[in-house]
């Protein structure tokens, strides 16, 4: 029996989806076979994954002057691929505001020469500092920031304001509401949480930027390569990618991001409001910095993780324990976890509460 999935990623799917690629796992329409087994380079195949890439860019209103690559090596690659293809050498601006932008930090600074224009590690990353605060370079050949930390579980939930250009890490908020893409010169994200199953890297990146990159590199790091191979330079993750093209169809059947923007507003608002209004529950992140897909909470006695954690399976709730670095609880409220989940994990904190508090 399926139960409701908490997990930051790889994450739940919706069940519809998970249906339809059942339905069509031994054949795929009358192709003889099953998607896994297509050559890339089949028109077959080349349909799915253009229908995907169309979906995708409708879902996000992408302009027609950025590229929409399908990548592998998790966004963990892009860590080092971005500055790899456009540092130019030059100093690279980084927010530094939770652990995967600590990692983005990290490798880019093996590449090039790195300005954090601004830290919140001192406060164990419970905000995002206000953008007046940044200490910007004057010629950074970028400004890097993670939208949404998804162990913290914290979000700058508007893009700054600064005449640089703007890289994303959108890896766990993408999908999740309707964007303004034109204010961005990349974005990137890691499937395996609103897109599909890990294994795909969707990149984004306007046609001016791209020019930009290096053609020094080995051609799987360069990011020309893939856009001028329309993302087959190599095989790609091909099952990823029909399942991701799945998932983009049935967000649109669903009304689009506007409509899952607010199913996802209402579930986060939902939830940090039970926990605000408990005495037995907590949430340490800055009120104006609260992600609305990773919602990180406490419990007043620690020594109740354990039990908290096993109730809750037992009760149908999956994947709640945070990441091993914070400890206590997480939930993952991406856009396959329907309000019903929620209510259901607001119901039990509420009885544990009432039987341990
Ligand atoms: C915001 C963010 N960036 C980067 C990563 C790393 O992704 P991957 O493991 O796909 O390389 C993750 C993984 O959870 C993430 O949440």
């Amino acid at each position: 029996m399926r139960k409701w999935n908490f997990s930051a990623g790889p994450a739940a799917i919706p069940e519809a989806v998970l249906q339809e690629a059942q339905a069509e796992m031994l054949e795929w329409y009358d192709s003889g076979m099953s998607v896994m087994e297509m050559s890339h380079r089949s028109s077959e195949f080349i349909d799915i994954a253009n229908k995907a890439r169309e979906d995708f860019i409708d879902l996000l209103k992408i302009p027609s002057d950025y590229q929409v690559l399908f990548l592998q090596g998790g966004a963990t690659l892009q860590f080092s691929m971005v500055p790899m293809n456009f540092s130019s050498q030059r100093v690279a601006d980084y927010v530094l505001s939770g652990s995967w932008s600590k990692k983005a930090v990290h490798e880019a600074s093996k590449i090039t020469d790195i300005n954090i224009v601004t830290s919140s590690e001192s406060s164990n990353f419970n905000n995002v500092p206000n953008e007046e605060s940044w200490s910007c370079s004057e010629n950074a050949a970028y400004l890097h920031y993670v939208a949404n930390e998804t162990i913290q579980g914290n979000a700058l939930h508007f893009p700054p304001a600064i005449d640089v250009p703007l890289i994303s890490d959108m890896s766990s908020v993408i999908l999740s509401e309707q964007i303004d893409v034109s204010k961005f010169s990349m974005i990137y994200a890691g499937a395996q949480k609103n897109i599909g199953p890990a294994g795909l890297t969707i990149c984004i990146i306007k046609n001016d930027f791209l020019k930009t990159a290096s053609t020094d590199l080995p051609g799987m790091l360069q990011y020309s390569k893939h856009a001028d191979a329309d993302s087959m330079f190599n095989t790609p993750p091909t099952f990823a990618w029909y399942l991701a093209g799945k998932v983009f169809s049935w967000l649109k059947d669903k009304g689009g991001l506007e409509s899952i923007g607010k199913i996802n507003q209402l579930k986060a608002k939902n939830l940090y409001a039970f926990i605000d209004q408990s005495d037995f529950y907590s949430n340490p992140i800055s009120e104006k910095n609260r992600s609305i897909m990773n919602v990180p909470f406490l419990l007043k006695n620690s020594k109740l993780d354990t039990e908290f954690l096993h109730e809750a399976e037992n009760a149908g709730l999956l994947n709640l324990k945070g990441h091993r670095s914070v400890g206590g609880m997480r939930a993952s409220i991406y856009n396959a976890t329907p309000i019903e989940a929620v209510d259901a994990l607001i119901n039990f904190m509420g009885d544990f509460q009432a039987k341990h508090g």
